[in-house]
């Protein structure tokens, strides 16, 4: 709860650094935390924190995949406050989430994530981690796009 208000700002700062199809508001951050409070089987908020203060979130959804056979670990947020960049914070985040640490009841089977094309530093630090592949992933919006779009 306490770091709910952090996550918000940071999520919002995100978005404005590295917009997607939707715009996130507020309100949304808030509800997604409270879903993952109440279901905690979907996924998980974890913030890293220097000095008491949150600088950095990631935002882990998880779903069953057949194909895998297990369970498996959607980074769907990941973000360092600029101000702590570069210090080995968002690659610590990544071990964590990797290494498991009392996370999950049980070894993910796999980590996944999203990342745009042209975000090259992210990407850098992904595939130097060990990720692999390319963005195939395909979304039909539900609901208004920054472009005004109604799906
Ligand atoms: C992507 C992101 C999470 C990386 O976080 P970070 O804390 O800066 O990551 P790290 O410090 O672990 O590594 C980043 C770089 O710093 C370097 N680094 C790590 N520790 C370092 C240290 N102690 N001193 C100097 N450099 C260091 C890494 O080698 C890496 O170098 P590179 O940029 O040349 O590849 C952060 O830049 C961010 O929030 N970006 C905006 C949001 C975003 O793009 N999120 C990802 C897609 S969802």
């Amino acid at each position: 709860m306490m770091d709910d208000d952090a996550i918000a700002r940071m999520c919002l700062a995100l978005n404005e650094e590295d917009p997607g199809d939707a715009p996130v508001r507020r309100e949304q951050v808030l509800q997604t935390l409270n879903v993952l409070r109440k279901e905690p089987a979907r996924g998980k908020a974890v913030v890293a924190e220097i000095d008491g203060q949150v600088v950095g979130y990631a935002l882990l959804i998880s779903f069953w995949s057949n194909e895998l056979g297990g369970e498996v670990c959607v980074v769907d947020e990941l973000y360092v406050a600029p101000t702590h960049r570069r210090r080995g914070i968002g690659t610590k985040l990544l071990h964590t989430l990797r290494d498991g640490d009392g996370l999950w009841p049980e070894r993910a089977a796999a980590i996944g994530l999203e990342v745009t094309p042209t975000n090259v530093r992210a990407r850098q630090l992904f595939s130097g981690l060990g990720f692999t592949g390319s963005n195939t992933a395909m979304h039909l919006a539900r609901r208004p796009t920054k472009r005004g779009e109604t799906r």
